[in-house]
This record gives structure tokens, C-alpha cells and sequence, in this order.
């Protein structure tokens, strides 16, 4: 079945919530919890080792049920079905979006095109749990007969990110496996990161659902030229392998067909970590970790497809991110992870999150009329606090800031984890109460400054607050906690995509780019630019004259 195809604004929900939101917008937090002291329990979630507090929030109980209301017009209910029962809600690219069959427990049945895939869902993972064995314990052995040390994964946006930010994310679970990324075209990167390394123990992952990606090609080219300068030819089957659903691609590239792990079309890019693309995740973690990852996943989809709207934390974090969006008008919203192992997070979201729901033209195939797609940012807490947090407390743009944080710290240095928590709270404290005037002036008073000093300093130092948050409190970063984390933020890009009335799993709007950068690569090896805009051109002629001018 299709997604339902319905335009948001048209809905009555919508318009209620227009003319709720000039009833609202004006009220300030601190107030809403004065008039109803039951407030942080009723506006918020406890669900497993989560604990969700959306109590921060520019809403009240009236804005709750007109943007479940929302939810029910669009048909989410209706869409979530389709979506987990493998219907084509991917049109435009005429596919399934399964990749939450890849963290379904081994015994259940899920049907694409009446076939069940979790048989060949349990064969790659199968595979993937003896080769990270056998690379861990060092039975797999390099073309001298040495033990690999380091894991090489080249791939980019989904190929990478994804990767990246888990092993960095549950580092602290690592084995003695030196892991590295390669994603950017470049080179200076490639370059960098083979710099060093030893070709006798060194394993290369090929990760490219396509197998078609021009930087991926260039960087596994690039690294096999130099692992042959220093190892034979034959060595390459030892040393390559790779991830894709593109089994000719793989092979014309030259690694061998059983050096494939493959996927299936039905797993979107930014949502394959949980594949065979997860693959340098398990060798760096071992396989019961990545498997504790795809179990915490499945227990927040399983949260996500059966509990009902007001206590479902991706369907209320959704609703809320529609209601700053489309009703405040907020441009951004920042994810401030209080947890250094989660600094690649932002960065990882912004794929998920802004190459799904970056869209302009509605599932009837018509330029939507509403905003889409949020932008996000953001970075470790308390390093951000010292960079952009000026801007969130005293700038004159709404965002709404999500903060993740974690009860106990891994290595269980109270001190220090006393000292994060006290900023993890303070801030989203100070974000909503601010400072009027009265209180900076009592502040000045008692620091023994003069009228005239207090009269000038006071408008500076008055924060308007009413800047809302909403708080993440984990019990402690696991790969199953890790795991339903980012479930819950792919869950939360899909209601927002149904909300709007989009397609969330395909990514057109990046193709443009990729074809004009092969034009014009050929037009700088040829040292020929051919017809471009006239600010082009002048940049290619810039670049080809040997030193600028
Ligand atoms: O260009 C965007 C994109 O298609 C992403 O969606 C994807 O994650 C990335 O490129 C890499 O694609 P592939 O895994 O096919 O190399």
C-alpha cells in the first residue's frame, strides 16, 4: 500500500493549531509550569534505561492533542503499517525502506515482494559474525602471515558516516583493532590516512551500496595502487573486500566475489549502518556488541510501532519538530550531545535527518506550500556551551536545542561526570528562565558597581530566555542504548516525512551536483573549460593557470 497522501495544511488539525499558536507564542515557560505544577511528568517519557523530558517546550496540553490530532489526520498510523510491512513507500526509486527488518529478531518473517528476507538477513549476518571472529582473534591472517591491525573503511555519506560515528561513539568497547575512515575525494585525505600504515596487516573495506561513487572508486583505486607498490598483485584478494549491492560493480573492480557482503536496495544509505556496512563496527567492537546495537534498535522500533502517539517518543519528538518548524517559524534545531564519544552525532544526523526530509515537491508529485526539512547542528556539550551557546541564549533566531546525556559516565569518574551533568542541566535551566532585569540589577547591586555602571551594563546582561529544550537523560552509552538512540531519530525522520507529505528515502537533489562535477573534471584534465556561467568559468580558468593572478 501506498503512503496516504494528504497536504498537512489542509488538515483541520493544522489550522487549529495556527490559531493555537497565536494564543501561545507569546507565553513564557516559567509560566506554563506555574499554572500546572504536574507539568514535567505529564510532558515527558520514561521508557527502558530513556528518560525523555519534553517539559521545556512551547506547548501546553491543548498543543499536545491538536498535533496528535496531526498525527491521526495524516494517517501516520496507516503509514507506519505500510512502511514496516515492506510496501513500496520508497515510489519515486520504486523500493521497500526495510532497514528496521535488519535488526528484527532471527525467527520473524519479513515479506518484500512476497518473499521473506530474514533467511538472507541471517546469512550476512552470520558472515559478518565469523570474518569479525577470525579478523579479531587474528586466525585471518595478511599475505605475510601476520595478524591485521588496522581496518581500513572507504566509503562516503552512509558508507561512512554511519561507521564512523558508532565506532567512535563506543570506543570504549573497542578491541586492539586500529580502525580508520577514508571518505573525501581529496586526496590529501587518502594520502593521509595510508601514511604510516603497514600493507602486511592492513584489511580494506570497500563500503558503496552503488559501488559507483566517485570518491569511493577514486580512494579504493588509489589505495589499492599502493598496496601493490608494496605487496604482490595476488595479495589484493587477502586484503579487499567489500559492501555493496552491486555484485558486477565489485567484481570489475577486482575483489573476488566471495569478498562481498552484500546488501539489498531496500536499505537506504544513511539508514545501513545496521548491514553488512556496520561490518568495520563488529571488527572493531566484536559481534555481540554490534548485535546488542541492532537488538537496542529493535526494542525502540518495537516502542515506535506499538505504543500509542502521546507516549511515543520518536512520534512526540516528530510533533514537536513540526510545531517549531512550521508554526514558529524556527530555521534550525541544534542536538547538543553532553558525551565527547558523541561528537560525530550531529554530523551523522544531518545526513539522516536533512537528506531525507530536504524536500521541495509533495507526494503528489506538487511543490509543497509549507516549510520541510529541518536544518541541524550542533556538538558535544560543555565544548559547545564555549562556541555557539551565545547565540542560542541571546541571539535573535528561535532554536530549539535537544540536549543527550547520559546518567554514568564509562570510566566512572565522579568528579568529573558531576561537573558535565551540572552544565547538561544548568544550561537547559538557563535556556528557559533567562535573567530579567530586576535580578541583573540585584546581581551588579551586590558586586558593588555604581548606578551609572549598572544602568549601562544591565541591557547586555538580561537574558530574554524562553528558549526551549528538550532533555535525553540515558542511563549509561552502550551499544544497545547507542542502538536505540539513532532507531529513535530514523523513526522521528520518517513521522516528520509523513507529516509533510514527502518522500523521505530518496535523495534526487544530490544527482545534479555529481553530473556537472564530471563535466567539468573532464574539462580540468583536459585544461579545456568549455560553456559555464561566467563566474565558473573564471574560477575553472583560475584554476588552470598555474599561479593566480
Ligand atoms: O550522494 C548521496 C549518496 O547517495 C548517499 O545517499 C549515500 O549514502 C552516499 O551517496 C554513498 O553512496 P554509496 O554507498 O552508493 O557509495
Amino acid at each position: 500500500m501506498a503512503l496516504p497522501s494528504i497536504n498537512p495544511t489542509t488538515t483541520n488539525a493544522w489550522k487549529a493549531l495556527q490559531e493555537h499558536y497565536l494564543s501561545i507564542r507569546d507565553k513564557k515557560l516559567k509560566d506554563l509550569f506555574l499554572e500546572n505544577p504536574e507539568r514535567a511528568n505529564q510532558f515527558a517519557i520514561a521508557w527502558k534505561d530513556f528518560y525523555v523530558d519534553y517539559s521545556k517546550n512551547r506547548i501546553n496540553e491543548t498543543t499536545k492533542s491538536l498535533l496528535l490530532d496531526l498525527a491521526k489526520e495524516v494517517k501516520l498510523d496507516q503509514a507506519i503499517q505500510s512502511y514496516f510491512e515492506g510496501d513500496i513507500i520508497n515510489e519515486t526509486e520504486n523500493r521497500a525502506v526495510l532497514h528496521t527488518a535488519l535488526r528484527t529478531p532471527g525467527e520473524k518473517k519479513v515479506f518484500v515482494d512476497g518473499k521473506d528476507v530474514v533467511p538472507e538477513i541471517n546469512a550476512v549476518k552470520e558472515k559478518i559474525k565469523k570474518f569479525s571472529y577470525e579478523v579479531i582473534s587474528g586466525e585471518l591472517k595478511g599475505y605475510t602471515g601476520k595478524p591485521f591491525t588496522d581496518i581500513v573503511n572507504i566509503g562516503i555519506g552512509g558508507s561512512d558516516l554511519g561507521p564512523a560515528m558508532i565506532t567512535e561513539a563506543l570506543e570504549f568497547y573497542k578491541n586492539h583493532l586500529n580502525i580508520h575512515f577514508i571518505s573525501n575525494v581529496d586526496g590529501d585525505h587518502v594520502h593521509q590516512r595510508l601514511k604510516g600504515l603497514n600493507p602486511e596487516t592492513t584489511l580494506f573495506i570497500v563500503v558503496s551500496k552503488t559501488f559507483s561513487t566517485q570518491e569511493t572508486l577514486s580512494n579504493a583505486t588509489t589505495a589499492r595502487k599502493w598496496f601493490t607498490q608494496h605487496a604482490i598483485q595476488e595479495a589484493v584478494s587477502k586484503h579487499f573486500i567489500a559492501v555493496s549491492s552491486n555484485i558486477s560493480n565489485v567484481t570489475n573492480f577486482g575483489i573476488d566475489s566471495e569478498n562481498i557482503f552484500p546488501l539489498w536496495d531496500w536499505v537506504g544509505g544513511r539508514f545501513s549502518l545496521w548491514s553488512a556496512v556496520g561490518l568495520s563496527i563488529s571488527l572493531a567492537i566484536g559481534y555481540d556488541n554490534f548485535d546488542a546495537l541492532l537488538q537496542g534498535a529493535n526494542e525502540m522500533d518495537e516502542h515506535f510501532k506499538n505504543t500509542p502517539f502521546e507516549n511515543n517518543i520518536p512520534v512526540i519528538l516528530a510533533l514537536q519538530s513540526i510545531w517549531y518548524n512550521n508554526f514558529f517559524n524556527a530555521e534550525s534545531e541544534a542536538i547538543i550531545p553532553y558525551s565527547q564519544y558523541l561528537h560525530r552525532l550531529p554530523a551523522y544526523l544531518q545526513q539522516g535527518i536533512m537528506e531525507s526530509n530536504g524536500k521541495s515537491v509533495d507526494r503528489n508529485g506538487v511543490p509543497v506550500n509549507y516549510q520541510t526539512g529541518t536544518i541541524i547542528w550542533g556538538e558535544p556539550g560543555t565544548n559547545a556551551q564555549h562556541a555557539f551557546f551565545q547565540l542560542i541564549h541571546q541571539g535573535t533566531k528561535l532554536i530549539p536545542a535537544e540536549f543527550v546525556g547520559f546518567k554514568h559516565s564509562l570510566f566512572g569518574d565522579q568528579d568529573h561526570q558531576n561537573k558535565l551533568m551540572a552544565n547538561f542541566f544548568a544550561q537547559t535551566e538557563a535556556l528557559m528562565n533567562g535573567k530579567t532585569k530586576t535580578e541583573v540589577i540585584d546581581e551588579l547591586n551586590a558586586k558593588g558597581l555604581s548606578e551609572t555602571e549598572i544602568e549601562k551594563l544591565t541591557p547586555f546582561k538580561v537574558f530574554e530566555g524562553n528558549k526551549p529544550t528538550t532533555t535525553i537523560l540515558i542511563d549509561r552509552l552502550t551499544p544497545k542504548s547507542l542502538g536505540s538512540l539513532v532507531a529513535m531519530y530514523e523513526q522521528r525522520i520518517f513521522v516528520q516525512g509523513v507529516i509533510w507529505n514527502i518522500f523521505s528515502f530518496d535523495q534526487w537533489g544530490v544527482e545534479l551536483g555529481k553530473q556537472l562535477a564530471t563535466n567539468i573534471l573532464s574539462e580540468i584534465e583536459n585544461k579545456e573549460p568549455r560553456e559555464h556561467d561566467a563566474s565558473t568559468k573564471t574560477l575553472l580558468q583560475k584554476l588552470l593557470i598555474s599561479d593566480l593572478k
